[in-house]
């Protein structure tokens, strides 16, 4: 296994109180393998990845519990100095926003070119060469005429190219994409998945999909990990998912999507709000929204228990939801 996160906890401790944003996440990824990891806004998924990347916001945040396996090592054994050698060489991030993530005062070829001088040991003269062949790679045109150009010099598309071209310039074995088409227009949206998905089959890189979009999931992902308030309420291959989901958050995430056959329908959206990080109720945290919750479910917290083959629920009333599943005429993708 690529990577395995076991059982981690981070909590952030504020002026107002003490958020638990990751209550216990656990997942794993394995080599060439895509995992989506969908939540709505707030659920724990990029503070899980920073804790990853080991790049968490510390003070505020603080990792309280858990393991962080990496090709087999606990990264959060690691010194600051071992865990930085780590991050660029054997996983790398890509932002939403590209534009906050580039140097602005530095060219696209020297900030792509210092990747192969500071890691790499290369020339200038070399690194230049990688940083106009790496831009080729993300297919930027005219990439020669344009290595010296900055970043407010491209397009939202490009630059978000520029980024992924960074992130894969040392061929990391993992990297973490944080919502990476979020503040694109939608057609280019597209064009930069498909770039980032086609790449990752190149190379056979994990890679950890952080997405709202639930179009994409079903296109690119092999697995996929739903989060709740820190947590992962269900973990399954993508089409187990889709067929019939196992969690009734699941359900609910898969019938906001917006269905082409119905337009101007409404869109279906859980009922209720996501729960205060600062005072997560008790039981299963998705209980005050959850149609199938009974006395236990708001007393005791559900474990992450295998369901099916490579499949798991956090929900007592799995069956039940896969069951409703299926005779509602299944899903909507
Ligand atoms: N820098 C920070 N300072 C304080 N709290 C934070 C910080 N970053 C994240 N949090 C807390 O962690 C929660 C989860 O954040 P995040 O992982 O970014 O959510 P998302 O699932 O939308 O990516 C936030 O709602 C917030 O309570
Ligand atoms: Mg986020």
């Amino acid at each position: 296994m690529l990577l395995e996160v076991r059982d981690l906890h981070v909590e952030f401790r504020t002026r107002d109180g003490v958020a638990k944003a990751v209550n216990g996440v656990t997942y794993s990824v394995d080599e060439g393998e895509t995992l989506a990891v969908l939540g709505e806004s707030g659920s724990g998924k990029s503070v899980t990845a920073q804790a990853v990347m080991g790049i968490l916001d510390t003070p505020p945040g603080r990792i309280t519990s858990g393991e962080i396996l990496f090709q087999g090592e606990d990264l959060l054994k690691y010194k600051e100095e071992e865990r930085r050698k780590v991050r660029g060489a054997k996983m790398a991030m890509i932002f939403q926003d590209a534009l906050s993530s580039l140097n602005p005062v530095l060219s696209v070829g020297a900030q792509l070119g210092e990747m192969f001088t500071v890691h790499r040991g290369m020339s200038r003269k070399d690194a230049r060469a990688k940083a106009i062949e790496l831009m080729d790679r993300v297919r930027i045109p005219g990439a020669a005429a344009r290595v010296g150009d900055y970043p407010h010099q491209f397009s939202g598309g490009m630059r978000q190219r520029i980024m992924i071209a960074m992130a894969l310039a040392l061929e990391p074995a993992l990297i973490i994409a944080d919502e990476p088409t979020t503040a694109l227009d939608v057609t280019v949206q597209a064009q930069v998945m498909d770039l980032l998905a086609e790449l990752q089959r190149e190379l056979s890189m994990g890679l950890i999909l952080i997405t709202h979009d639930l179009g994409v999931v079903a296109d690119v992902a092999d697995r996929i990990a739903v989060m709740y308030a820190g947590r992962i309420v269900e973990s399954a291959p993508v089409h187990d998912i889709y067929k019939a989901p196992a969690h009734p958050y699941t359900k609910g995430l898969l019938e906001s999507i917006p269905r082409l056959d119905q337009k101007g329908q409404e869109l279906y959206a859980i009922k209720g709000l996501p729960p205060n990080l600062m005072n997560i109720p008790p039981g299963c945290a998705f209980n005050p929204r959850c149609p199938f919750a009974q006395d236990i479910c708001r007393a005791e917290v559900p474990p992450l228990a295998e369901v099916d083959e490579d499949r798991r629920s956090a929900c007592f009333f799995w069956r039940e939801t896969l069951d409703a599943a299926a005779s509602s005429g299944g899903p909507r993708a």
